[in-house]
């Protein structure tokens, strides 16, 4: 079995913000990322699958198709769009990493014929990311 990772970037809006809670509250939970007036990242994606060769071609898949899949079902979705607002899915959900990086499980796995989707990693910042395996 081999694992093969597919690096794109995408740049977005949100405001992580908890109606229910007063503005103290929202500050205490989720610091600069409450800002009222929202706030932008730089999101690296990394897009893993795992597979044997295929025989003719020696690939996994061929990384230019993953590019195109994830550009089609995750790119054109998310960038410079502002996650609160623009994103019917996230709709009714905080729009956090956690949240958006199960998001894009659901969109690129069913695109995957020959290989298996094995971990989307999901940066936000320099010292922040998440890891997704498909676990509920
Ligand atoms: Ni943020």
């Amino acid at each position: 079995m081999v694992y093969l990772t597919r690096r794109e970037n995408f740049n977005g809006a949100h405001r992580l913000f908890n109606a229910a809670w007063s503005e103290e509250q929202n500050v205490a939970a989720f610091g600069k990322c409450a800002n009222k007036n929202w706030h932008g990242h730089n999101f690296e994606l990394f897009v893993t699958v795992k597979g044997k060769p295929e025989s003719n071609t020696g690939f996994v898949i061929n990384a230019h198709d993953l590019s195109k899949i994830v550009k089609k079902e995750v790119i054109e979705k998310l960038d410079h769009k502002n996650f609160n607002v623009d994103v019917p899915e996230l709709k009714n959900t905080m729009p956090t990493i956690e949240n958006v990086v199960m998001l894009i499980w659901r969109w690129i796995e069913p695109h995957l014929k020959d290989c298996q989707l094995h971990c989307i990693k999901l940066t936000e910042t320099e010292n922040i990311y998440v890891e997704y395996y498909g676990e509920p």
